[in-house]
């Protein structure tokens, strides 16, 4: 059964409310009905989850909603934080974790990125896992990374049941790829994709290798998608800054139709 394309934009911290309301409504006007074959997610800021959801359920639009981050509890004392059950409400049914702004920038870790893990597929909300090498690490050479990688989506999805991880994807994402106009060359990426793939079927066995997506993210462009969309163990794009405007993001989809 092939797994259907996924390609979800990752908004960053881009967008006032009112921005935001325009983008959603440009994406959904741009959005053809031949993209309805694939999973097309928006993941706008926290403050911005009602606003595109109110746009996308007002157009009836396919197109889905997803978060930047979660915290891993039901609710309590932790200050500015949000949780599955808050996502779960405004519509969100894809929630990106452990990305790599937040593991440099905001400490994550990967035993915190399992935790949201285990608390999202709870909430009926699909995580969508990052993972990626520096560009030390890449320099290291191609089975440093591979191994590196590896292991980290290995540690990021630790305490995930075979029924949690069917419920995921997961995000390659080159720290050095990432907004830099540098893209990994489609054989790095299918390398590492398909490395990925090999892991969780150690992990979890053959039916979460095969459905697991897994996607390719940095710098991915409509100019170079069309590079990506063939490889076999890549199942689709989240994307930076090609998803801040919606021609380019509808063209970029186009790509893995
Ligand atoms: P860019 O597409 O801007 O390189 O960002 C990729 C990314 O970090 C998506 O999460």
């Amino acid at each position: 059964m092939p797994r259907k394309p996924l390609i979800a934009g990752n908004w960053k911290m881009n967008k006032t409310t009112v921005q935001a309301a325009i983008l959603a409504q440009d994406i959904s006007n741009a959005f053809d009905e031949r993209l309805d074959v694939l999973d097309v997610v928006l993941c706008p800021p926290f403050i911005d989850l009602k606003t595109v959801s109110t746009v996308l359920s007002y157009d009836k639009s396919p197109m889905q909603l997803g978060a930047q981050d979660v915290f891993w509890e039901e609710s309590g004392a932790y200050t500015g934080e949000i949780s599955p059950a808050m996502l779960a409400e405004v519509g969100c049914g894809f929630c990106i974790i452990g990305h790599s702004e937040r593991r440099e920038q905001f400490g994550e870790t990967d035993e915190g990125v399992s935790r949201k893990a285990r608390a999202l597929v709870t909430r009926g909300i699909a995580p969508i896992i990052c993972v990626g090498e520096s560009e030390d690490v890449r320099e290291q050479g191609d089975a440093v990374a591979l191994a590196q990688v590896a292991a980290q989506l290995e540690r990021s999805v630790e305490g995930l049941a075979l029924g949690d991880i069917m419920k995921c994807a997961v995000a390659y994402e080159p720290i050095w790829a990432i907004g830099t106009g540098r893209t990994a060359t489609p054989e790095v990426a299918q390398e590492m994709c398909a490395n990925l793939r090999a892991r969780l079927l150690v992990l979890y066995g053959s039916a979460a290798a095969e459905k697991v997506r897994i996607l390719y993210g940095g710098s991915m462009k409509p100019e170079n998608a069309s590079f990506f969309a063939p490889l076999p163990d890549i199942d689709g794009g989240l994307i930076g800054g090609a998803s801040l405007e919606a021609r380019p993001f509808i063209d970029l989809a186009k790509a893995f139709l």
